[in-house]
């Protein structure tokens, strides 16, 4: 573990000074200018603080030291400076020393704990790596920050100590979840079996202070969720169910409780209607809500967020097999209602509708989340940048968008109007899973999902298929992102029911 500390005087040889664009970035960087014996002139001319520029000053005048100028951009925003810090670590973690100083004497004090939450953030996640099997590493070129002796000194002036150690302790918290959700994302299928994966939910609910029961397939058969049963039947890995709970229900009147549910798909090959070969290992992700769940149930108990969380995530792997589910049979899931198997690979919606069905039949939560990989249509509609999001309650609908604008964690409504249902109607069951027509399939599969809620008054759906595994200057292929962790807890945080 990396030690960080806060401190008031004598900074560290190396130094990152993160800066903004605007008003005062002329005169900061005359500062450090006259600091390194260099024309300010110059330094003006050569560093813009654009986002993610970096450029390494070596003072003459003192030898040993550098400053490492980190452009931040225009915005203030979380998602902008913890990028910025994880890109400079990332790339040059090799050659940092084992102590690093993060200058922010000179941020406005307004936005002081959430740049420090998110520079210290940056940093940890910079130091990540996935590794299926830890190979072995080349001591000699080894480096030293982010070894066991090393460290981050946040520098500050002395009046904001208070508020940038409890921002450091923030960004502990979350990094470390983080990366443990970022290690069960990026798992092939081979190493996270629905056991496995519970074994890890287990472990983290240790961990963090949460309780996690594993309901398995026969409890399941007996209990009757047997449209998750179908969708696991493929597969020799059998599918089972976690049940999360933080906090007691004997909670203090105005605490708000909070459901939520997470689509865990260890492995989708789309079953008998299978995918293509071509990406079909990205699909390894398929449990990107799952891992959403259990990241911001670690979150809401480290933090000890005074919130009551109960969640279900149904976890299996779809796959195709003399035993599998074939299209065209008729299921009969937990909540009673029937449904025709149209489309195999529109399993994220059965397993969803058993889940939410479940949780229902044990809790009453004030607020009900789902959170799912759930349709290519998605990404279609919204690219890599915004997750999804239905829901018929205004108020949880700006709750959400807010937390996710605050975070970084962009969510964008999409219709839930009840025409989108209108192609659910099957001839032999209560519902069919496809609509059969590849259009606005993202509205049909939350139409799809409602009939799953019970008609919950707070109910959201959040489709994360194009956000939870993408693109990123941290990997060389798809990576985990995280998305959700921070969204989820941030609502969570601030969520104060109107009226209440
Ligand atoms: N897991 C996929 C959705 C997905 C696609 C997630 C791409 C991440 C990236 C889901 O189970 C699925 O296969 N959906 C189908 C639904 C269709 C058959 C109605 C889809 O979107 O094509
Ligand atoms: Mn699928
Ligand atoms: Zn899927």
């Amino acid at each position: 573990m990396m030690i960080v500390r806060v401190l008031d005087k004598k900074a560290p040889d190396a130094l990152a000074v993160p800066l903004f664009q605007g008003e005062q970035l002329a005169s900061q960087l005359a500062e450090l200018a006259e600091k390194a014996g260099l024309d300010a002139t110059t330094l003006q001319n050569d560093f813009h603080a654009e986002a993610k520029e970096v450029i390494v000053l070596y003072p003459s005048n003192s030898p040993g030291r550098r400053f490492y100028l980190i452009g931040l951009g225009k915005k203030q925003g979380f998602a902008d400076v913890q990028n910025a810090l994880r890109l400079f670590c990332h790339r040059f973690k090799s050659k940092l020393p084992a102590r690093l100083g993060v200058d922010l004497r000179h941020i406005d004090p307004v936005h002081l704990p959430r740049v420090c939450e998110a520079a210290v953030g940056g940093l940890l996640l910079g130091l990540y790596r996935f590794d299926a099997f830890p190979r072995e590493k080349n001591t000699s070129d080894t480096p030293l920050f982010g070894t066991d002796k090393s460290g981050i000194d946040i520098m500050t002036l002395p009046e904001h100590t208070a508020a940038a150690t409890s921002a450091v302790s923030r960004a502990e918290v979350m990094a470390g979840i983080t990366k443990k959700i970022f290690d069960l994302v990026n798992a092939p299928g081979n190493q996270k079996t629905p056991e496995i994966f519970a074994d890890a939910a287990v472990a983290m609910g240790s961990e963090y202070g949460f309780s996690v029961r594993v309901v398995r397939r026969d409890t399941l058969v007996a209990e009757g969720l047997d449209a998750l049963l179908a969708v696991g039947k493929g597969s020799e890995e059998p599918p089972l169910l976690l049940f999360l709970e933080y906090g007691h229900k004997t909670r203090k009147k105005k605490t708000p409780s909070f459901g939520l549910v997470g689509k865990g798909i260890t492995f989708d090959t789309g079953g008998i209607s299978i995918k293509p070969s071509t990406n079909q290992h990205f699909m390894k992700s398929d449990m990107g809500g799952a891992a959403a769940v259990l990241g911001a149930f670690a979150a809401a108990a480290k933090l000890k967020l005074p919130v009551h969380l109960t969640g279900a995530i149904p976890v299996a792997e779809n796959m195709p097999d003399g035993k599998a589910l074939k299209p065209g049979d008729v299921i009969r899931t937990y909540a009673g209602k029937t449904v025709e198997v149209t489309d195999t690979d529109a399993e994220g919606r059965l397993v969803l509708a058993d889940g939410l069905a479940y949780l229902l039949k044990h809790e009453t939560p004030d607020v009900l989340l789902d959170v799912a990989t759930l349709t290519g249509s998605v990404i279609r509609t919204l690219g890599y940048h915004a997750a999804g999001l239905f829901t018929n309650n205004e108020q949880l609908a700006a709750g959400l968008t807010t937390a996710g604008a605050t975070c970084g964690e962009k969510l964008w409504r999409l219709p839930l109007w009840d025409e989108y249902g209108a192609d659910l109607k099957s001839d032999v069951a209560d519902l069919r899973n496809f609509t059969g027509k590849p259009m606005a399939e993202a509205s049909s599969a939350a139409k799809f999902i409602e009939h799953f809620t019970a008609a919950h008054p707070a109910w959201a759906h959040i489709d994360i298929a194009g956000v939870a595994f993408g693109d990123s200057e941290f990997a060389q292929s798809k990576s985990a992102t995280g998305f959700g962790i921070r969204l989820l807890t941030e609502f969570m945080e601030n969520w104060q029911e109107s009226g209440a």
